[in-house]
């Protein structure tokens, strides 16, 4: 495919520059490189130590798929540089992709501070690209930010293209989007613009999977569609806890709930939680309804705030009440008992553990005395050595292998009653409770001859 041609900027589009090497910049780049081979691909960070992995055989991120793409294009035309200056100057298009911290003010210090780089050292006019997910009218703020130190000959056109790519599916998801969404003006300039990046896009993704709107709307439809999913996840916790209390089961409901074609079966399986910077397949929950919740309040629309932010307080209390659970199915104390937390990461197949669930729980039994044993982080790489002489084994991230284990094995090496607890609902109860353990999970009343008390009494 030829190269795309601008009317009004008067340029080629060949070179592309990405700000911040994280989850998403990265793996965003890098199928771009594979996919657009005409077009150079600069990724930057002000991190000399993620580029210097970037550069090397072991990637910063866990992501499957993501270093055979790397190793194809890094060299060719995918390069990862420390030197941000000349990333900003030799490109055409700079995507910014650095974090979005929850905020309670203004753009965001880290965008803020790209825009104030990309104003202060380009030399020719840029399509700048938000990726990053931010508050609606960030486009505006870095706008004002870009044209209030505008060189002159030097034009921008700022573009919303938020990343909806889920870690541990990251590379799926960016080789086949549901869809690509692209924000820009509705001037001529900016049409022209928006045109530049679908050219981009367009290289792989058919062109009915790319939804151009007006930028605001693209900014708010990125809130939204997390709001949405989180909500999904909130809402089957909710009925979880309802589950635990009646004796229903969690997963025969959202089976049944699930088969309505109005509703559907996806983000509905109840769980420990949603991380904060994501969830089961989604992401950055936390952080992405918290600044809805915050622009609602800007807006004076309090009852909407509200509204959103029980999504929040739904899955604060779903963490409290299996953390309690635990504590209570113990005898009501883990004060120096070992509990082996399985998994750190907020779901399967990412290494990312930012406000994962583990942490809060593990927090939590800490807090009442319990000493951890968490596999696969720092302390243990073996869930049979974590397991030994444990009082319970809680399963809090979804890893195929923990459905693998020899629970038998596990079972014997720990202290009698030995305690299993499913925040993921990933194993089968029913063959762990002929094997001798207590289980609790999440959303069901299970329980066995002979428990000291009924277990689902939280
Ligand atoms: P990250 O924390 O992994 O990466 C951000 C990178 O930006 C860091 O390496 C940091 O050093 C760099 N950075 C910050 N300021 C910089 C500057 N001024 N110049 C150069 N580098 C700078 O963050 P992640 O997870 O990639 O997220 C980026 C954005 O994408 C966030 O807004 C997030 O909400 C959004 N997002 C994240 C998804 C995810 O699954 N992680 C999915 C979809 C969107």
């Amino acid at each position: 495919m030829d190269s795309y041609h601008f009317q009004q900027f008067d340029m080629t589009l060949k070179k592309i520059c990405c700000i911040g090497a994280g989850y998403v910049g990265g793996p965003t780049c890098a199928v771009i490189a594979l996919k657009c081979p005409g077009v150079t691909v600069t990724v930057v960070d002000l991190s000399e130590e993620r580029i210097k992995q970037w550069n090397s055989e072991k990637l910063p991120i866990f992501e499957p798929g993501l270093t055979e793409v790397v190793e194809q294009c890094r060299g060719k035309n995918l390069f990862f540089s420390t030197d941000v200056i000349k990333g900003i100057q030799e490109a055409e298009l700079i995507f910014i992709c650095v974090n979005t911290p929850t905020k309670t003010f203004g753009v965001g210090k880290y965008i803020e501070s790209a825009a104030r780089m990309i104003a202060d050292t380009a030399q020719s006019s840029k399509i700048v690209v938000e990726k990053s997910t931010v508050p609606v009218k960030a486009a505006e703020s870095i706008t004002n930010i870009l044209k209030a130190n505008t060189k002159p000959g030097v034009k921008y056109q700022v573009l919303s293209n938020p990343e909806f790519l889920a870690e541990g599916t990251a590379i799926k998801d960016l080789t086949s989007p549901d869809r690509v969404l692209i924000g820009g003006e509705e001037t001529a300039e900016g049409q022209e613009a928006v045109g530049a990046l679908c050219w981009i896009y367009k290289h792989w993704v058919p062109p009915e999977k790319i939804i151009t709107m007006n930028t605001w709307s693209s900014e708010l439809s990125k809130l939204a569609a997390n709001a949405f999913l989180a909500q999904r996840i909130s809402s089957i916790n909710a009925m979880s806890a309802i589950c635990e209390m009646t004796g229903a089961d969690v997963t025969e409901v959202a089976h049944a709930v699930g088969t309505d074609s109005r509703i559907g079966n996806k983000f509905l399986r109840a769980s420990v939680g949603f991380g904060g910077l994501s969830g089961f397949g989604g992401s950055c929950f936390q952080k992405d309804v918290l600044n809805l919740v915050y622009l609602c309040e800007c807006l004076n629309l309090p009852e909407v705030a509200e509204y959103w932010q029980q999504v929040i307080n739904l899955n604060d209390y779903q963490r409290r009440r299996f953390s309690n659970r635990i504590i209570e199915a113990l005898f009501n104390t883990v004060t120096n008992k070992k509990i082996a937390i399985m998994g750190f990461a907020f779901k399967k197949d990412t290494g990312d553990t930012r406000e994962s669930p583990a942490i809060y729980i593990s927090k939590y039994l800490m807090d009442e005395g319990a000493h951890l044993l968490k596999e696969l982080v720092t302390i243990c790489h073996d869930p049979y050595q974590a397991a030994e002489g444990c009082h319970a084994f809680v399963i809090c991230t979804e890893w195929d292998e923990f459905t693998s284990i020899d629970y038998k094995r596990i079972y014997n090496s720990m202290l009698k009653p030995a305690f299993l607890f499913d925040g993921r609902l990933i194993v089968d109860h029913k063959k762990l409770m002929e094997i001798g353990f207590n289980v609790v999970a999440i959303g069901k009343r299970l329980t066995r001859p002979n428990v000291h008390r009924p277990l689902a009494a939280a």
